[in-house]
């Protein structure tokens, strides 16, 4: 008697509780961690200025516009099998083919079982920080470096150790003894992207060697975000951390067609890594998401077996546009910019105090007949507080004409808003 009168008083205070509000629904601390993409962030803006009129010029997003090879369409429309069934959770074999030739000629051999197929660069990216880190890791990386990274990071609960770049030196790496200073017993990787997104820096011989002596010393796995690879211009040239025979156990190769075939919808990258215990691990996570689209990776292995001067295209492309703007923001007062060295972005340093406001203010207060731009701040691809606040990441993944048109907005633009 007295133990069932007990329940009912539980049986009410449970009620009560419920009442108060006191079992709430709660999302996990690990997405209450998640800063918003510096890339989506003024996407009202951009959009409420199409939505009353205005065209604008986007150079906020590393979209390219260069058309995907028909070959990729093609290879999809003969598809015939009956039954789309799932692929193997490493990806369909041709197409690991058509990756391990397509290493093989810039020198690089791999084994099929050390590549395999992932959801985009994006899915490579958290499967190998999954792979590699536990909450409280850290690694080490130069900033600003390519915003996305920060999902992986907040929501792994991985710490950073930066090294600072800046502007004026080109976004290169500073000393040895700098970024070594950074090394605790909790560095478990080095990070990069080469080329890199923000800063279209292409990492020297010196760099990268700075980068292999920390790895070997500290055993250090090198985290190498190479999407970018065939985009270099002028004398730069990408070494890919692919070619260091003895850091065969500790690199991670990370890569995808988003940006080599034009073609980000298709969302196919894949990991490359000599290091079988890494492999073994991080294929569990291939199998546990099953497979990446059928049709997708069809598409991509028509695109492996393109010739290699689809590619010669398309750099050259791209380099005509960086000289636009690299000869374009080189005549505007005040600005702080080098030579983009390689991917198809420069962060430049503008005369003003908040590259934020001044992006609103292009897309809210200011057009030259009709149409303005958008820029993507640098603030978010820093994990500094407070730093890059001048600093606009500019994408020259538009047409050459559009650059000029869009290059003349920025301009005159700068002029009016700094005698606002
Ligand atoms: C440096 C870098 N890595 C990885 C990615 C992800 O590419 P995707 O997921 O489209 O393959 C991007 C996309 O912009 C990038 O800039």
């Amino acid at each position: 008697m007295f133990l069932l009168r007990n329940l009912c008083i539980l049986k009410d205070i449970k009620e009560l509780k419920k009442i108060l509000g006191v079992f709430k629904m709660e999302l996990s601390n690990r997405i209450k961690r998640l800063r918003t993409s510096p890339v989506r962030k003024l996407v009202t803006y951009s959009e409420a200025a199409t939505k009353a009129g205005k065209k604008l010029y986007y150079l906020n997003i590393g979209q390219p516009d260069i058309e995907t090879p028909k070959v990729f369409f093609e290879a999809i429309a003969n598809y015939r099998e009956p039954v789309l069934k799932y692929a193997h959770s490493a990806g369909l074999k041709e197409l690991r083919e058509g990756i391990q030739k397509y290493y093989e000629r810039k020198d690089m051999n791999y084994l099929l079982d050390e590549i395999l197929i992932v959801n985009g660069g994006s899915e490579a990216l958290q499967f190998v920080l999954m792979s590699v880190c536990d909450e409280d890791d850290e690694i080490l990386i130069a900033e600003p470096y390519y915003a996305n990274y920060n999902s992986f990071f907040d929501t792994l609960k991985i710490k950073l150790n930066a090294v600072r770049t800046y502007a004026e030196s080109g976004f290169h790496l500073p000393s040895l003894e700098e970024m070594e200073a950074k090394i605790t017993k909790k560095t478990k990787a080095i990070m990069l992207s080469n080329p890199g997104n923000p800063t279209g820096v292409v990492y020297t011989k010196d760099e990268m060697e700075r980068i292999a002596i920390l790895a070997k010393k500290y055993n250090l796995y090198i985290i190498s975000d190479e999407v970018y690879r065939e985009f270099v211009y002028g004398d730069n040239k990408a070494i890919s951390f692919g070619t260091y025979k003895d850091l065969e156990q500790n690199v991670i190769i990370i890569d995808s067609i988003s940006k080599r075939y034009s073609a980000c919808g298709a969302r196919v990258g894949c990991v490359i890594s000599k290091n079988k215990e890494f492999m073994k691990v991080i294929y569990k996570l291939c199998q546990s998401r099953l497979s990446v689209p059928t049709l997708e990776m069809v598409g991509a292995t028509a695109l492996y077996a393109l010739p290699d001067d689809y590619l010669e295209k398309a750099k050259f492309e791209y380099g005509k546009r960086r000289n636009v703007i690299f000869q374009e923001l080189s005549k505007m007062e005040g600005v702080t910019t080098r030579e983009p060295e390689g991917a198809f972005y420069a962060v430049v340093k503008l005369p003003i105090k908040s590259a934020e406001e001044f992006v609103i203010w292009l897309l809210t207060d200011f057009d030259i007949d009709g149409e303005s731009i958008t820029l993507t701040p640098v603030e978010g691809f820093y994990s500094t507080p407070g730093v890059g606040l001048d600093e606009v990441r500019i994408s020259y993944a538009i047409k050459e004409e559009d650059l000029i048109k869009a290059m003349k907005i920025l301009r005159e633009g700068l002029i009016k808003y700094r005698n606002r």
